[in-house]
């Protein structure tokens, strides 16, 4: 609510003819509708130029069968439309230094990118399921699996990432034991003789894992596989103070996006007030910014955010030691407010 309510504001300002549609998915659809993804979700999501999305699900919905879960409905849209490259944003906003756990010298200037491959990997890989064995017990499979075809396209979208930015690219796999991740190294390798002008390196997933709290400032853009990409980037959200503080775009070939926060749903704190909505806000900038090509409006969300916490303003994840935090309700209209200053 909050980041349509910026999104309001600022398609106010700047005289954005953004035609807001509205639709349901995850546990409030499976209430409404019985399916987490109803089909006229699906065909919004379709024809839409970018999909702002908005955490759902709750621990009600954990234990419905698989396919009914709000989690599956963001997997299937994700697939369904193809948002192969994600984009993960980890800058260090100085003003929320003393909110990390971190000495500030290992944090201040970290300004990289988590570029997360999104529909395939052991998330969609076949096949999977839960089964019996022969001596009555259970065994549970999922499946690693690649194609030198989606290694490429998120290799070169790797390589395009660090050309824009500071030309260093670092692919994250665990070649030394997956035969799946031996491919990926070979290709990215490969993808990289079209891009002598970027450096290239590579880690293994564990040492990356150390690595990224080690010398944090030494990245500038990740590239890996999803399952790897979802563990690195919330380990590097500790690097920014919160969770509540990281946007991403997932984009497919033609730049079309869904845009959205890292942290997934938080139903331990859900209708309490007190959720960071700076992530949800700061998401719908990268979807003026990329989808929309609107960079003016973008950075002016961006500005009125630095400019918030900037006065010492946060919600309980990010409030300064001995300061009030503020609610999330309170937090979008602070935004709002610095828009139009
Ligand atoms: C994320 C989330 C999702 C994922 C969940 C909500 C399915 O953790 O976007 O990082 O695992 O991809
Ligand atoms: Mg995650």
């Amino acid at each position: 609510r909050q980041a349509v309510k910026v999104l309001r504001s600022v398609s106010a300002r700047y005289g954005l003819a953004i035609e807001l549609k509205e639709a349901l998915i995850g546990g409030c659809a499976y209430e409404a509708e019985g399916h987490p993804l109803p089909p006229e979700t699906l065909a919004l999501a379709r024809e839409a130029d970018a999909i702002l999305f908005g955490a759902e699900g709750g621990f009600q919905y954990e234990t419905l069968p698989r396919g009914l879960r709000p989690g599956d409905a963001l997997l299937t849209l994700r697939r369904e439309l193809d948002l192969f490259a994600n984009y993960r944003p980890v800058v260090a906003w100085s003003e929320l230094a003393d909110t990390t756990i971190f000495k500030p010298e290992i944090v201040e200037g970290v300004d990289f990118v988590i570029l997360r491959e999104l529909t395939s990997d052991l998330y969609f890989g076949e096949p999977r399921g839960i089964e019996r064995t022969a001596d009555g017990t259970r065994r549970g499979i999922n499946t690693m699996s690649y194609t030198e075809a989606e290694i490429r396209r998120i290799a070169h979208a790797g390589f395009r990432a660090a050309r824009s930015r500071r030309g260093k690219l670092c692919s994250v796999d665990k070649a030394n034991v997956l035969e799946t991740m031996e491919l990926w190294r070979e290709i990215v390798n490969e993808v990289g003789t079209d891009y002598p002008d970027v450096e290239l390196s590579h880690l293994y997933i564990d040492a990356a894992a150390m690595a990224l709290l080690r010398t944090p400032k030494a990245f500038d853009v990740i590239v890996t596989a999803n399952l790897f990409g979802d563990i690195l980037s919330d380990e590097a959200s500790m690097l920014v103070g919160s969770i509540g503080m990281l946007p991403s775009a997932s984009l497919n070939a033609d730049n079309k996006g869904l845009f959205e926060p890292v942290h997934g749903c938080a139903p331990d704190i859900a209708g309490k007030d007190i959720a960071n909505p700076l992530a949800a806000v700061l998401s719908v900038a990268m979807m003026l910014r990329l989808s929309l090509g609107r960079e003016d409006a973008a950075s002016a969300i961006e500005s009125a955010v630095r400019k918030v916490i900037a006065e010492g303003h946060g919600t309980r994840d990010i409030a300064k030691p001995g300061k009030e935090p503020i609610g999330t309700e309170e937090m979008g209209d602070k935004i709002v407010q610095a828009l139009a200053a």
